[in-house]
């Protein structure tokens, strides 16, 4: 029998995560009738390759969702609060990479390993939410701790990936490393300071309460993921001058104590995971051997002999794949699969 096939768009195709969406579409074999890849004047009717064939970027308009079926959205914020309600109008079923949705308590916010019944949820508004970049990769190593031995606190430092930003950040610290080492003056653009030899403990804007809405994002959204608001979450981001994967220092208090040999087994056994932990040979995760994996790298795995039932532990992914557009295919894969 032929299996059922989807007709898809992806919005903000030519950016940093729409380019690897329409890429793991192809490595995963996911099973795509049409495909309508969608950016805005800068690059409409430049052409995008899928499946050895050339496609024509179309500019993304109100009529763009007429009989797709699914909808992967990452072209920023602002284009997902107005035309993701369009497309959920349409009936197209929206996977949303950005921030617009994701507290909505109608809306699912879905890692397939950890919570993937929540996205029975998505029939409220026709959208689903794929959670902040260094949220997922947290949750992915949370979560199996959790559920053996409850987690009272997180105290999480990230090292993000200047990709997360985009495109152009990454042309940005390309061009200032460039400029740097040639004695010329490095301009900016993306960021307000130069983030090239650099590391800037800003990422997205600051709240009223001295946070910025990156680390903010990550308190929320690991509380909605896991289903517990007692979880203490503190986070400090800080963009480092990285092209891809983000890293992140994570202190985990739990309720029961665990060894760091427990957190190993555990961990070595979790869905996505991947332990590399044997620092007599310097082996632990490192960002430029998690760009281009799908699997969630941690390591650093040791207890934490300040406190009585504490870990610490260092996790790294690539930022535009799990942390990002992976992440939004697979929750197509099981819509795909289960729903539709
Ligand atoms: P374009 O390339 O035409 O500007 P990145 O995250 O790497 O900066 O990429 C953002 C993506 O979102 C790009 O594909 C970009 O398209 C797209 N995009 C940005 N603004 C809009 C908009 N107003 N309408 C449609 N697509 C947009």
């Amino acid at each position: 029998m032929k299996r059922k096939e989807y007709s898809i768009a992806v919005v903000g195709a030519t950016g940093a995560v729409g380019t690897e969406m329409t890429k793991i579409l192809e490595e995963r074999d996911f099973p795509v009738s049409r495909i309508s890849l969608l950016a805005s004047t800068r690059s409409a009717g430049s052409s995008v390759e899928f499946r050895n064939r050339d496609v024509t970027v179309e500019l993304l308009f109100e009529d763009s969702f007429e009989e797709v079926e699914i909808g992967l959205f990452s072209a920023g914020g602002a284009v997902s609060e107005k035309f993701a309600l369009i497309a959920a109008d349409a009936g197209c079923i929206v996977v949303d990479n950005t921030n617009a949705f994701r507290m909505d308590p109608q809306v699912p916010l879905v890692v397939p390993e950890i919570n993937p019944h929540a996205i029975a949820q998505y029939k409220k508004r026709g959208i689903i939410a794929n959670p902040n970049c260094s949220t997922i990769q947290m949750v992915m190593v949370l979560k199996p701790i959790y559920d053996a031995a409850g987690i009272r606190r997180v105290v999480v430092s990230t090292y993000q990936a200047v990709s997360g930003t985009g495109k152009k950040a990454v042309d940005e610290l390309l061009d200032q490393t460039r400029d740097v080492l040639n004695f010329q003056t490095a301009e900016c653009n993306v960021y307000p300071h130069q983030i090239a030899f650099n590391c800037m403990p800003q990422i997205d804007v600051f709240m009223e309460n001295a946070y910025t809405k990156e680390e903010m994002k990550m308190v929320n959204e690991t509380r909605k993921i896991l289903e517990d608001d007692l979880i203490g979450v503190t986070a400090t981001a800080v963009r480092v001058p990285v092209c891809c994967s983000h890293s992140e220092s994570v202190n985990i208090e739990t309720e029961k104590k665990l060894t760091a040999s427990d957190v190993r087994e555990i961990l070595s056994g979790a869905p996505g995971v991947t332990v590399i932990d044997d620092p007599a040979s310097s082996k632990y995760p490192l960002a430029i051997d998690a760009s281009g994996k799908d699997d969630t790298f941690v390591g650093r795995i040791r207890e934490d002999e300040s406190i009585e039932k504490g870990i610490n532990l260092w996790i790294v992914a690539d930022n535009l794949r799990k942390g990002a557009a992976l992440n939004a295919v697979q929750i197509a894969e099981i819509l795909a699969r289960e729903y539709l």
